[in-house]
């Protein structure tokens, strides 16, 4: 059914290949703007990838579109989005069925969306958001309640809440950095192998912040899930993320280890975020030595889409789009890649190169 053969292509450690993906909305009877452009990448199982790029960049949509999360208007034209399973068998999360793809969430796959803090329904007690989750998921009998509440409650201490207070609580009872730590240890109940987080410490303060970060570093490294964030904050990125994948309109422009990304960036849009932000946990602003913004969907140029803002820009620039070309090979998908066509310009990356 959708049990996938092997294919010689795709990686065969990895937890996540995404090969060629596109994500669109709906527009139209038969039309759709394109948000996300022919995305690619592999994630393994225990890493984490950090997604960075100014507002609008397709972040966001690009995770929804992993978990088939998008809004009634979202398609996924085109595209492989392969999950090896926890029985190792491999599927096409873009094929999948209704019955198959819920039980894939949560159970598989899950994640903690932007604005999440109010992602509780406020009637409810977090105990009751518990126990739907184990429920809707149990196969046939029904566990008991008691049997649910204790093991959310291991769940919450493990983000270091405290589970009598908690469990008992109404979500407007609760902090923000107490509601978004319940909302990841929920996400966990039914120990995904992959947990995809949207800004998780926006509107949070800063040892919030830091707080969430240290949780979500122990609960990684105790339950081994990978973990796709998306982040305006390098400083996050930089603390949590094996690898790091810049996105620009709706492209993955460069994806590296967060060394190769940090240290020897060879794209000028990551190095112009990077520079743009100073090397402390900061919300990202538009780039103050970044001219305009990003181009409109509808209208992207026929070249590099960044070209228009570019210091370094060549006249080739804004007339071929150049691929996201390996310059350091490394398995696990971990291999540094870059789409500009000036990524191995001695010159250009003179000062990057010998930092
Ligand atoms: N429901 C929708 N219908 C139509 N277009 C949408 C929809 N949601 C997002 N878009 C468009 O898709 C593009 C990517 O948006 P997305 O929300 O994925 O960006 P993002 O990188 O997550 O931004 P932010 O950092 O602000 O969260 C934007 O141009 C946005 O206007
Ligand atoms: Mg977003």
């Amino acid at each position: 059914m959708n049990d996938l053969p092997t294919d010689p292509d795709t990686d065969d450690g990895a937890l996540l290949s995404v090969r060629g993906v596109d994500v669109g909305y709906r527009t139209g009877r038969r039309a759709h703007v394109t948000a996300v452009h022919d995305v690619s990448f592999d994630l393994h199982p225990g890493q984490s990838m950090a997604l960075v790029g100014e507002s609008g960049c397709g972040k966001t949509t690009l995770g929804l579109g992993l978990l088939r999360l998008l809004p009634r208007t979202g398609v996924i034209p085109k595209g492989e989005i392969l999950f090896r399973r926890k029985d190792g068998t491999r599927v096409d999360v873009r094929t999948l069925h209704k019955e198959r793809l819920r039980r894939f969430r949560w159970s598989e796959a899950a994640m903690v969306f932007q604005g999440a803090m109010n992602a509780f329904n406020p009637v409810l007690r977090v105990e009751d958001h518990f126990v739907d989750t184990f429920r809707a998921h149990e196969g046939g009998g029904r566990r008991p309640r008691r049997e649910i509440l204790e093991e959310s409650a291991e769940l919450l201490e493990m983000v270091r809440l405290d589970p009598a207070r908690v469990l008992n609580a109404f979500p407007h009872e609760l902090s923000g950095g107490m509601r978004q730590r319940s909302l990841i240890a929920l996400a966990l109940a039914l120990r995904p192998r992959l947990l995809i987080l949207d800004e998780p410490t926006t509107a949070l303060d800063l040892l919030t912040q830091r707080s969430i970060v240290e949780r979500l570093a122990e609960l990684r490294e105790r339950l081994r899930f990978s973990m796709v964030f998306i982040t305006h904050d390098l400083g996050l990125a930089a603390a949590l993320a094996d690898r790091v994948g810049t996105m620009y309109a709706g492209r993955l422009i460069e994806t590296g280890t967060t060394r190769d990304i940090f240290h020897r960036s060879r794209h000028p849009y990551t190095s112009a975020l990077i520079d743009s932000v100073p090397p402390v946990v900061g919300d990202l602003r538009v780039p103050e030595s970044l001219p305009g913004g990003p181009p409109s969907l509808h209208a992207l140029p026929p070249g590099c889409s960044f070209a228009p803002r570019c210091a370094h820009a060549l006249p080739a620039c804004d007339l071929t789009r150049p691929e996201l070309d390996v310059l350091v090979p490394r398995d696990e998908g971990l291999a540094h890649a870059a789409a500009c066509l000036r990524s191995t310009d001695a010159e250009l990356h003179a000062e990057g190169a010998s930092r």
